[in-house]
C-alpha cells in the first residue's frame, strides 16, 4: 500500500521477535555467525549493497542503526545513508572522503562555524584549498569555480544569517563542471526539501537537531547518491565513524513525530514573528517571512515548509543591554544547538565585520558595529507565553 511520509514515520518495521512497536536497542561489537560460510555470504551481500538485517561487525553499526538508515533512506530518497556520532562528524566525513591534496573546495560563507574552520584551517594541512563565496551572489560562486574545484559545500539557509540560495543553479553548474555538491539541510530537514532529488550528491542533516527533537541525543546523517557512495564508504569504514545503537534508538523515536513537531514549530514561529515585526527595537528579522524578499521567494521555490530557527538584528550602541535582554528571558534557555522541544536564545559574537574579510563562517561583514544578532529557536511552548517573555525582556534594550 502506498503511504504518505507522515504515515511511514509512524510505522517503520516493528520488532517481530519481541512483539514490540519499536526496534530493539542492539549494542554489539561482535556479531555471531553459525559458520564461516555464513559469514562470507553475509560480507558478500554487504559488498554488493544488498538488503541486510545487520552488519558483520559492530563498528559498522547494528540492527538498530540499520533501522534508522532505512528510515532516513526513505525520507531522503537516498542510495545510502551514513550515520555518524555527531552532526559535525557527517560534515567531516563528506569533506575528508572526497577532497585530496591539490583540490579546492568552495564553501558558502554563511556556514556553521566549525564547518568553516575545518575547510579553512584543517584542510590547509592536507594541501586542500578552501575558498568562500558570498551566499547572496551566484555570480561570485561561478567566478570562484576553478579547474581544481572538487566540491561545493552549501548550507541552506545559513543557520545564523539565513540567506537562501538558488539551489538548482548551483547543481547545474556543478554538474557541468563535474564537481561534487553537498547541502547542509539541517534547517529544512528532508521533510521540506529533498536535496538528492534536486540533484545534490550529498544531503546532510545534524540529527542532533529536529530528527532527535528532544535535546538528548547527538548524531549526523549523510545521505548520498550512487556517484559518491563508494568513495565515502571507503573512508567511513577506515575512519571508524559510527553512531551508537542508543543514539540511533532515540533518533528513531524522535523521527516518529518529526512532521507533527515541525508543523507546531512553524506555527509558533509565525506568531512570534508577527509580534517581533512590530517592535521598533528590532531592525531586521532573518527568516523567510516577507513575501517581497529575495529569501522568501527562494524559500518558496524549493521548500514545502519552514521551521523554528531565526535571528533578529538589534540596533544598539550598548551591547550590554542586548546581553541583558537575552539574560532576562525566562522561557528561552541560553545555549548552543537547536531543534529540540524548547526555546533557546543566544547572542552571536560578531568577530569579523570587515568587508571581504571572511572569518568565522558567519557572513557577518554586512552588519555594523552597533547591530547585534540574537539567534532564537522557537520551541513548542505556548507562543503567547513566548511573546510575553520577549515583550517583558525587550525593554532592557537601550
Ligand atoms: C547547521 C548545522 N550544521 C551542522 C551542525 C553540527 O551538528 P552537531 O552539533 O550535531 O555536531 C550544527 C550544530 O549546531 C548546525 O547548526
Amino acid at each position: 500500500m502506498k503511504k504518505s511520509i507522515s504515515t511511514f514515520l509512524k510505522h517503520p518495521t516493528k520488532d517481530n521477535s519481541n512483539r514490540s512497536a519499536n526496534p530493539a536497542v542492539i549494542r554489539a561489537s561482535t556479531i555471531l555467525f553459525n559458520t564461516m560460510q555464513e559469514l562470507y555470504q553475509h560480507e558478500k551481500k554487504i559488498k554488493k549493497h544488498q538488503k541486510i538485517s545487520h552488519y558483520s561487525y559492530g563498528r559498522y553499526g547494528s540492527s538498530t542503526t540499520i533501522e534508522l538508515e532505512n528510515i532516513l533512506k526513505e525520507l531522503e530518497q537516498a542510495f545510502h545513508v551514513f550515520l555518524t556520532g555527531t552532526g559535525f562528524g557527517g560534515v567531516a566525513l563528506a569533506i575528508m572522503s572526497l577532497c585530496r591534496p591539490g583540490d579546492e573546495i568552495l564553501v558558502s560563507d554563511n556556514v556553521y562555524g566549525p564547518t568553516k574552520e575545518i575547510s579553512e584551517k584543517l584542510l590547509k594541512e592536507f594541501n586542500v584549498t578552501a575558498n568562500f563565496y558570498n551566499p547572496d551572489s551566484f555570480e561570485d560562486l561561478k567566478n570562484k569555480v576553478s579547474k581544481k574545484t572538487k566540491m561545493i559545500l552549501v548550507e541552506n539557509p545559513g543557520s545564523n544569517t539565513f540567506e537562501f540560495q538558488d539551489l538548482s543553479k548551483i547543481v547545474n553548474l556543478a554538474k557541468k563542471k563535474n564537481i561534487f555538491t553537498f547541502l547542509d539541510n539541517t534547517w529544512g530537514t528532508p521533510l521540506y526539501l529533498k536535496p538528492l532529488k534536486l540533484g545534490f550528491d550529498m544531503s546532510f542533516s545534524s540529527a542532533t537537531k529536529y530528527f532527535s527533537g528532544h535535546s538528548d541525543a547527538m548524531g549526523g546523517s549523510l545521505a548520498v547518491n550512487k556517484k559518491v557512495f563508494k568513495q565515502i564508504m571507503f573512508f567511513y569504514k577506515l575512519s571508524g565513524y559510527r553512531m551508537s545503537a542508543d543514539e540511533a534508538y532515540l533518533i528513531i523515536r524522535g523521527l516518529r513525530t518529526l512532521d507533527t513537531r515541525l508543523k507546531q514549530h512553524y506555527e509558533n514561529t509565525k506568531q512570534v514573528i508577527n509580534f517581533l515585526k512590530r517592535q521598533k527595537k528590532i531592525k531586521e528579522i532573518l527568516y523567510p517571512y516577507k513575501s517581497s524578499s529575495k529569501n522568501y521567494k527562494l524559500w518558496k521555490k524549493y521548500y514545502s515548509g519552514a521551521t523554528g530557527l531565526l535571528s533578529i538584528v538589534i540596533k544598539s550602541k550598548k551591547k550590554s543591554s542586548v546581553i541583558k535582554f537575552v539574560n532576562s528571558l525566562e522561557l528561552f534557555g541560553i545555549g548552543y544547538s537547536w531543534g529540540g522541544f524548547e526555546s533557546l536564545a543566544i547572542l552571536q559574537e560578531l568577530r569579523s565585520r570587515k568587508k571581504d574579510e571572511y572569518l568565522q563562517g558567519r557572513y557577518f561583514f554586512r552588519f555594523n558595529q552597533d547591530e547585534h544578532i540574537v539567534r532564537l529557536h522557537i520551541g513548542l511552548e505556548d507562543p503567547k507565553d513566548l511573546i510575553n517573555d520577549l515583550k517583558k525582556s525587550l525593554r532592557y534594550i537601550k
